[in-house]
């Protein structure tokens, strides 16, 4: 199954997927997409020989409708958006119906929505005393992290002293969760059952 990786930043879950297929050769990622036009996850991408994309509306980087198109020529099957900051456009979304897929960190539908992400989230979460939080991968709609969930898993955060405590506990679940639904992805075990996703065995 060959995908595509969106990133912003740092780029450890694009890591965390490279590293997964190395024991799950059905995994290919194609390409790396940024909204920006260099960043750490870019040298990720170039260690690895994978072609990066910079999109946005600015000179040097290509429109999403051209995105689309270059995706749909290397024959990308999925569309994995890790750390991806910005909106994706509605028709882009529709092109790729049903085969983008977000991770975020925190239980949604709860600490979700536009100005969620990084450690808002997790001072979100610190603040609010929440006793767990964890990492959801969803499926991606028009809205900010508002797409049916595939999967989820939390972790214990009563003892935690501080949101970075949460973001360093929820990170190492991420980088397990999100490589594992790709890989049930690649093996087509990821099915949409009346209105439900439902992952099978
Ligand atoms: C992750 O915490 C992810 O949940 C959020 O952005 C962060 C990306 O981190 N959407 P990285 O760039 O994959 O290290």
């Amino acid at each position: 199954m060959k995908t595509a990786v969106f990133v912003s930043g740092r780029g450890s879950n694009l890591q965390a997927i490279l590293d997964y297929r190395q024991g799950k050769k059905s995994i290919e990622v194609e390409a790396v997409v940024s909204d920006k036009l260099n960043c750490p996850a870019f040298e990720i991408a170039k260690r690895n020989s994978i072609q990066a994309f910079s999109v946005g509306s600015k000179d040097g980087y290509i429109s999403y409708e051209q995105l689309a198109s270059s995706l749909s020529e290397l024959d990308i099957d999925l569309i994995v958006l890790a750390g991806f900051l910005k909106l994706i456009p509605v028709d882009f979304i529709r092109r790729f119906e049903n085969r983008i897929i977000n991770i975020h960190p925190a239980l949604l539908p709860s600490f979700g929505g536009k100005g969620m992400y990084g450690i808002n989230v997790h001072n979100a979460v610190f603040k609010s005393s929440a006793k767990v939080s964890g990492a959801t991968v969803h499926l991606v709609d028009p809205d900010y992290d508002h797409g049916k969930i595939i999967a989820q898993q939390c972790v214990d955060i009563s003892d935690v002293k501080s949101p970075e405590e949460i973001a360093e506990r929820v990170l190492d679940i991420e980088h397990k969760i999100l490589p594992y639904i790709v890989g049930k992805f690649a093996d087509g075990k990821v099915k949409i059952v009346e209105d439900r996703v439902v992952i099978l065995d």
